[in-house]
């Protein structure tokens, strides 16, 4: 769904910063060659995260879901020199294309991916963390944020995307439609969660920004 008309999107996309070279050929393989590229960040978000993590300055990344690493590199953007990003995806088949532009990229020593289920790798991982992304399964959002919270640093911030879900969060949802049940669960409790300070940004399909106090 666009929440925007095109003509307004492709004016916000010009008025923003371009693409890097990298990253449109990553955009641009990912549409020839890998099922459900819409999940790619594309452009815009990108450029949204990139100004987002130059802004926090992270020393240390959680992505949860990589899918092909667009929004891991846009994420890497604001990385500190010595920084590290950890990025999660069940999906196995994805793994190569990742790591194709990882080893492109000036952050591919500090990029560590992890493949399987981000419910099973996030108690292994042993570390804090100042930025994480949470983009997988959104059946699993509640349980993400649980889980991340006490690994957050003081000030971190917890981006969450896809939250508004094509508009889905404003109707009645089919109880069996769990996705729209936990992101209107999730949504309610990043608003009332008195550990975050949270703002809904109607970026794409919804990106919300939670400051951890
Ligand atoms: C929306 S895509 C991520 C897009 C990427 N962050 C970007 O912006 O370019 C969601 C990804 O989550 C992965 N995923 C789904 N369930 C998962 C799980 N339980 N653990 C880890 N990854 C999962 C999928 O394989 C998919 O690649």
């Amino acid at each position: 769904m666009h929440f925007i008309s095109p003509e307004l999107e492709l004016y916000v996309e010009r008025h923003s910063e371009n693409e890097p070279t990298l990253l449109a050929a990553l955009h641009r393989e990912t549409y020839q060659k890998i099922m459900q590229p819409r999940m790619l960040s594309g452009h815009f978000q990108g450029r949204v995260l990139s100004m987002l993590s130059k802004l926090i300055r992270p020393a240390t990344i959680l992505e949860i879901g990589t899918y092909t690493g667009y929004a891991t590199l846009c994420l890497a953007e604001g990385m500190q020199e010595n920084g590290s990003i950890d990025t999660i995806d069940i999906n196995e088949e994805l793994s190569s294309i990742q790591k194709k532009y990882f080893d492109l990229s000036p952050w591919k020593d500090q990029i560590s991916q992890h493949l399987g289920d981000a419910l099973e790798i996030i108690p292994t991982l042993g570390k804090t963390y100042d930025l994480v992304f949470i983009d997988a399964d959104k059946d699993n959002y509640l349980r993400y944020f649980d889980m991340i919270l006490p690994l957050m640093n003081k000030g971190g911030i917890i981006l969450s995307d896809n939250v508004l879900w094509s508009g889905k969060i404003l109707e009645t949802p089919d109880p069996r439609d769990l996705s729209t049940n936990v992101l209107l669960e999730y949504n309610k409790k990043l608003k009332e969660d008195p550990r975050v300070e949270t703002v809904l940004l109607p970026i794409r399909d919804g990106l919300t920004v939670s400051r951890v106090l």
